[in-house]
């Protein structure tokens, strides 16, 4: 599928078929995964830059992964999914059918410190931008891979937080549910 095909068919999806993990790593690797590695300043030092672009090039990003109530911090290096705990997604979705209905959620939290170290208060509106540049790597990775899945920003911030165990410095930002493909006779209902 070329860019141009993934823009245009690219949707915002209600229903999800089984996802693979070979799916899912795929999703996670060429969305928000290592792109290269580039010397820093300090002799001996690299600095990981992803896929997807941050400002300054922080990780200011973290992503989890809940699927089927256990919990996993995705390490982009390298390439893992790190088991964290287990969560009830109830309470976590203002539209509580995407908890019945995601195959996997990946949850996107602000690791805020690095970036209000280097930003000030600037960075708690360049965290969103960050966020809305891995959701959209995301979605077009989706499509060009055959998923089914849609950004949802209607969560309770709290829940959020308790399931990536999340301290002061953390801050919920997006939530992209996923899972395969279905069939268009079988309905993309919109969550109520
Ligand atoms: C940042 C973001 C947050 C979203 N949050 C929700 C949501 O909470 N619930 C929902 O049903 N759809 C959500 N959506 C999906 C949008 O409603 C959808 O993208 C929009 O209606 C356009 O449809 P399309 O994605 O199929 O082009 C969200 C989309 C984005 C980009």
């Amino acid at each position: 599928m070329t860019l141009a095909e993934a823009l245009l068919s690219r949707r915002s999806r209600y229903s999800y078929g089984p996802l693979s993990r070979l799916e899912l790593g795929s999703l996670l690797h060429y969305a928000v995964g290592v792109q290269r590695r580039v010397h820093a300043d300090v002799p001996g030092v690299q600095h990981v830059l992803g896929t997807n672009p941050t400002a300054g090039g922080l990780p200011s990003l973290r992503v989890h992964v809940v699927l089927d109530g256990d919990v996993f911090e995705y390490l982009r290096e390298p390439h893992a999914l790190c088991p964290t705990g287990t969560t009830d997604l109830a309470g976590v979705f203002a539209q509580e059918e995407f908890a019945r209905r995601a195959r996997a959620v990946i949850v996107l939290t602000g690791r805020m410190g690095p970036g209000l170290a280097k930003y000030g208060p600037r960075h708690y509106r360049t965290a969103h931008l960050d966020a809305g540049v891995a959701v959209q790597n995301l979605y077009l990775v989706a499509t060009a891979l055959g998923l089914s899945c849609c950004a949802v920003a209607g969560f309770a911030d709290d829940a959020v937080k308790a399931l990536v165990r999340g301290g002061e410095q953390d801050v919920a930002l997006a939530l992209f549910v996923v899972g395969g493909s279905i069939p268009p006779a079988s309905g993309h209902k919109k969550c109520p």
